[in-house]
């Protein structure tokens, strides 16, 4: 069995070792052009030369949890991509997210610029019945997400595409546009995005769909950048409707220098960081979908199977 690597953002030693480590019977190698047909391939944005020229892979490997950016390539007819199933992002996504909720409700900003100003001074307790949480996608992430926040005691709502139940969470569904999103918007003061970037949830954090959340609403963007249209963003910032936003991706990444949200006093910036890619897990879980698969199990037994219609 032979194994392709053609990972664009990270350094491919480790990783070469590390597939090799847990599939010993595979033959691991890094890609370069007119390299040899490989089996399976654990890729990330790799170049269309690379699938153009790999024509007998049985599956290949997204080392990320989102596919925005492979599904763009001319793929294959009939290679399953299978994506990162968690491998360790969830929890991390959870720390972040409540990170930057706890830290917007309880004001932690404004106490460290008192603190800054040796200012000794307290702030009303805000109430938690006046912050709900939305959040926009119940997958992997969302959903453990949405349980941590609940945690919190915050009122957490969720919308998905189809219908879900999570503990905690009032769950909405429907598509863009239905009925459900309007009510799951309206319900909301802050605003968690964790949908896939399809062609449907482009440009979704517009200024209409951002209006519709309560006054004094709180942006938080952990998907992708193609989901915010910036300038909408901005001026409901700048209306006041707004109270701020924290962004850890952007359309242009690394965020260009010039860019107004480097340094607008209501944006906090971080470098697509929320979640990130753990070597370890994801290779132990790439590795054990290629011993399924060799052992007969069929694709659709496997989690994190990307359906191409839906784009996720
Ligand atoms: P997932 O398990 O595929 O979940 C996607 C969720 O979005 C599902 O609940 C799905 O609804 C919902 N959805 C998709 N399209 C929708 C639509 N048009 N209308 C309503 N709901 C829709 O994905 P995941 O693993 O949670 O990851 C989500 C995204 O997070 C990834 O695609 C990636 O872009 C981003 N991400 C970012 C980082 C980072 O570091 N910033 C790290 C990892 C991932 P259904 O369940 O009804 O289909
Ligand atoms: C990171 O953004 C991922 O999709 O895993």
């Amino acid at each position: 069995m032979r194994i392709t690597y053609c990972c664009t953002d990270s350094r491919p030693q480790p990783w070469l070792e590390g597939l090799s480590r847990a599939l010993p019977d595979a033959t691991v190698e890094l890609w370069a052009p007119g390299a040899p047909q490989a089996d399976y391939a654990v890729v990330w944005a790799p170049p269309q030369q690379f699938f153009d020229e790999q024509v007998a892979l049985k599956a290949a490997f997204n080392t990320g949890a989102g596919v925005d950016a492979l599904l763009k390539l001319r793929l294959p007819e009939g290679v399953p991509i299978v994506r990162l199933d968690d491998a360790g992002m969830s929890v991390q996504m959870a720390e972040y997210v409540c990170h930057v909720v706890i830290r917007h409700f309880r004001e932690f900003d404004a106490y460290e610029a008192d603190v800054a100003e040796g200012r000794w001074s307290f702030r009303k307790p805000r109430l938690r019945s006046d912050w709900p949480v939305g959040v926009m996608g119940l997958g992997v992430l969302g959903e453990r997400v949405s349980r941590a926040l609940a945690q919190f005691e915050f009122p957490v709502k969720g919308w998905s595409r189809s219908p879900k139940a999570v503990e905690g969470v009032q769950c909405f569904s429907g598509d863009i546009g239905s009925a459900g999103f309007k009510e799951f918007l309206a319900a909301s003061r802050v605003l968690v995005c964790l949908l896939p970037l399809t062609p449907e949830t482009q440009n979704i954090l517009n200024r209409d769909t951002l209006a519709q959340l309560q006054p004094g609403g709180y942006v938080i963007n952990v998907a992708r950048g193609g989901h915010l249209v910036d300038e909408d963003l901005l001026a409901l910032i700048d209306s006041g409707h707004l109270a701020g936003a924290t962004l850890d991706v952007f359309r242009t990444e690394p965020l260009p220098a010039e860019h107004p949200f480097w340094s607008h006093p209501k944006v906090t910036v971080t470098p697509h960081t929320s979640a990130r890619t753990l070597r370890d897990e994801s290779i132990a879980q790439i590795a054990g979908k290629i011993r399924a698969l060799q052992n007969g199990a069929p694709i659709t037994a496997l989690a994190g199977v990307v359906d191409p219609q839906k784009g996720y």
